[in-house]
C-alpha cells in the first residue's frame, strides 16, 4: 500500500472507531454506492416539477418561477445572517465578506424585478390575479425571518406605537404591534383581514420564537456588542448602510414600482391601502437607524 493510502486508511478506521462503527462495514458499502450525478445531486427532477399553475394564462409561469427564485435567496439570505449570529468570536473582515455576500443576493433581486414588472402581459397578470386571491407577497415567512434577524424588535414596530414599547415588552405584545400589522387590518374596523389571519395561523408561533432567538443575535445587536475600534472600521459601516439601504429602499421601491404598473389604483390581492403601506417615506422601516445622519433619516425613501 502506497504512503498516502495508508494515511488515509487510518484516518478512516480514527474516523469511524469514535463513533464506535466498524470501518470495514463502512468501506464495503462504497462497492456498492451508486454513482453521483448533477441531477441527483440538485434534485433537478424534485425541482422543476414544483411550478404548477392555476390558470391557464402562461404568463403566470413566470409570477410563479420569480417568486420562487426570490424564495431560494431568502434562503441563502438566511444561511448567512445565521452563519453571523451564531459566530462567537466576529471579526471586521468576516462580518463585512458576509454582509457583503448578504448584500449581493439582495441586489440580484432588486435588478431582477423588472422580471416582474416588464416580464408579463398586464391583461394576463390582471385575470390571473384573480385565482391569487387573498394570497400576496406579504405571506412570505422567509421575508419576515430577514427583517427579525437583521435588527432590533423596535425597529420593526409601528410608528404610532414605539413609545409604549421597550425591550421588557412581551414578544406577543410587540409582535402585534410590528409595522406589517397595518396591512393586515380593515381601516375602518381595526378586524385583522383573512390575508394575516391565515399567515398567522400558519406561521405566528413559529414567529414568536425566532422573535425571541434573534432577540440578542439579531446583525444590528451583533454589530453593536463589536468593540469600539472594530464598529469605526470603514469597509464593515459601508456595507452595513449598502446592505440597510438595499432591503429597505431599493428592493422596496423596485417592488413598488412593479406593483404599480399593474396595479394603478386597483385593490391588492392581499387587500392592504398598498401604496401608503409599501413606500419607504411612510413605512420608514430602518434596520441600523444610528449608522444614517439625520438629514438621511429624515429623507429616507427620496434619497
Ligand atoms: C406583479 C408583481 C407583484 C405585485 C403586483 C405585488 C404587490 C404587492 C402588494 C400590493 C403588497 C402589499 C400587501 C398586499 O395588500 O398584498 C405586496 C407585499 C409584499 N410582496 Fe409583493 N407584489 C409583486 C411581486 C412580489 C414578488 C416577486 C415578491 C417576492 C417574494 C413579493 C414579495 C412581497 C413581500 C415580502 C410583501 C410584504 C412587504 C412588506 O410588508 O413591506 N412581491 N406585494
Amino acid at each position: 500500500m502506497r504512503e498516502e493510502q495508508a494515511q488515509l486508511h487510518q484516518r478512516i478506521e480514527e474516523k469511524f472507531k469514535a463513533i464506535d462503527q466498524n470501518p470495514d462495514v463502512h468501506l464495503e458499502g462504497l462497492i456498492w454506492a451508486k454513482p453521483i450525478t448533477y441531477w441527483d445531486y440538485i434534485h433537478t427532477d424534485a425541482l422543476l416539477n414544483l411550478q404548477l399553475q392555476r390558470s391557464t394564462l402562461p404568463d403566470e409561469m413566470v409570477f410563479i418561477m420569480y417568486h420562487q427564485i426570490n424564495e431560494l435567496l431568502f434562503k441563502m439570505i438566511l444561511w448567512e445572517i445565521d452563519q453571523l449570529s451564531q459566530c462567537e468570536t466576529i471579526t471586521a473582515p468576516f462580518f463585512t465578506e458576509k454582509l457583503r455576500r448578504i448584500s449581493r443576493y439582495f441586489d440580484m433581486l432588486s435588478s431582477s424585478f423588472d422580471i416582474m414588472g416588464d416580464g408579463m402581459e398586464k391583461e394576463q397578470y390582471m385575470k390571473f390575479r384573480n385565482t391569487l386571491t387573498p394570497a400576496s407577497g406579504f405571506q412570505s415567512a422567509q421575508y419576515r425571518l430577514i427583517e427579525f434577524s437583521s435588527t432590533e424588535l423596535i425597529n420593526l414596530i409601528d410608528h404610532r406605537f414605539r413609545a409604549s414599547i421597550d425591550r421588557n415588552t412581551p414578544y406577543e405584545h410587540a409582535y402585534e404591534h410590528l409595522y406589517w400589522q397595518a396591512a393586515g387590518k380593515d381601516h375602518a374596523t381595526g378586524k385583522k383581514n383573512t390575508l394575516i389571519q391565515l399567515f398567522e395561523k400558519r406561521y405566528k408561533a413559529d414567529f414568536l420564537i425566532k422573535m425571541e432567538a434573534y432577540n440578542t443575535t439579531n446583525l444590528w445587536t451583533r454589530f453593536k456588542q463589536l468593540p469600539d475600534a472594530v464598529k469605526k472600521d470603514e469597509a464593515l459601516i459601508k456595507a452595513m448602510r449598502h446592505y440597510d439601504y438595499t432591503v429597505n429602499v431599493t428592493w422596496v421601491m423596485a417592488h413598488y414600482d412593479a406593483a404599480g404598473k399593474y396595479l394603478g389604483n386597483a385593490e391588492a390581492t392581499g387587500g392592504s391601502d398598498w401604496r401608503k403601506y409599501m413606500h419607504p417615506k411612510y413605512q420608514r422601516r430602518i434596520f441600523f437607524p444610528e449608522l444614517w445622519s439625520e438629514e438621511e433619516l429624515k429623507n429616507w425613501g427620496t434619497f
